[in-house]
């Protein structure tokens, strides 16, 4: 059996998982479930754009982790019948890096920037007038003999996904005419999504096996198909590979995830503020110090689903934990 030690929660996904991942892909609207606002939308922007023979507009995509935003813009891609170029925030390094990879785009390529909040400055501003106008100016030379031209691009769409839409700066995301935000996906779709990776990856498993999972499975398909593939391990050594519910609940327990998905790390949170600060409200910086954790982590990882499933709250004095949150824990309430 594989390594089980690694974050459960890791909101990047590994090699081998990177290969698992694009084999349960959805790569049509059809086979992308759930997310069912921002899905219809997008199909009517794609099918005028279709229809004018233009670029789709600009489309920024942001949520946690995990729920599809790579998946989705793909799809749009396919959708489009159009090329996509795949890069990140972090990737483009210097403005000539964007040069070079507006330069090659055609006309009505999608190029998808993935941790888009993550592009330092002196290329957003390149990027503006790409976006805008479709055009990139460039400086040639240097001093007294510098001259600027101005290049024409096709038209294009650029695709932004991000985890903190907080983080992009105004007119970066005034740029985009499509905004979409993903949420996290009810337990009905997650089952769905769980039979349908189940079918891909050739495993057996129960009705009420897959509705386990998708519980536990925090609203985010990433873990979804994470805890089935390692379920899948615990079917095979436990018993004859199909997954039913006694597997399931053993295997996930073994791995501490609790009824509701929870795991150490959103329990730590919890208790530190219950305990540590004794139920008052804690700063997401204080809370992440004691807990030795980034604040982004604490805020695009654990939050959202705390928050989603009312154990966790913000006050304007800092985060705290709801009578319910108290509950789950089994520690007695004090308001
Ligand atoms: N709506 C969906 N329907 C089915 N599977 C999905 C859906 N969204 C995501 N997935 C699955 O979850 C995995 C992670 O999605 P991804 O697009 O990489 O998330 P993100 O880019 O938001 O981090 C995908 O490989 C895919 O298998
Ligand atoms: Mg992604």
């Amino acid at each position: 059996m594989e390594n089980y030690n690694d974050n459960l929660l890791d909101p990047n996904a590994n090699e081998d998982e990177e290969i698992m991942e694009v084999s349960l892909r959805p790569q049509k609207f059809n086979e992308y479930i759930g997310q069912t606002k921002v899905k219809e939308n997008m199909k009517v922007y794609i099918e005028a754009a279709k229809k004018r023979k233009e670029a789709l507009d600009h489309v920024l995509l942001y949520g946690p982790p995990g729920l599809g935003k790579t998946t989705l813009s793909n799809i749009i891609a396919n959708e489009m019948e159009s090329n996509i170029k795949i890069t990140s925030g972090p990737a483009i390094e210097r403005p000539g890096d964007l040069a070079a990879i507006l330069t090659n785009l055609s006309e009505r390529d999608v190029l998808f920037i993935d941790e888009i909040h993550r592009l330092n400055k002196s290329i957003e501003e390149i990027l503006y007038p790409a976006l805008e106008d479709f055009c990139l100016d460039i400086v040639i030379g240097k001093g007294p003999t510098a001259k600027s031209i101005r290049l024409d691009l096709p038209k294009f769409t650029l695709i932004g996904a991000t985890t903190r839409v907080g983080s992009l700066s105004t007119p970066l995301r005034d740029r985009f005419g499509i905004v979409s935000k993903l949420e996290l996906y009810s337990v009905k779709d997650l089952t769905t999504i769980i039979k349908r990776s189940s079918n891909i990856l050739n495993v057996d498993i129960d009705t009420d096996a897959a509705e386990e999972l998708a519980k536990r499975s925090r609203g985010t398909p990433r873990i979804a198909n994470r805890f089935l593939k390692r379920v899948r391990d615990y079917a095979i050594v436990l018993g004859d590979g199909k997954l039913t519910l006694d597997i399931t609940k053993t295997a996930l327990n073994q791995l501490e995830v609790d009824d509701l998905g929870l795991d150490n790390t959103d329990r730590k949170i919890l208790e530190t503020i219950i305990y540590k600060y004794r139920g008052k409200p804690v700063g997401i910086e204080t809370l992440a110090a004691t807990l030795n954790e980034e604040v982004e982590t604490i805020e695009d990882v654990y939050e959202p689903y705390l928050m989603q499933i009312g154990f966790l709250a913000r006050t304007p004095r800092g985060r705290i934990v709801t009578a319910s949150g108290y509950e789950h824990l089994g520690i007695d309430y004090v308001s």
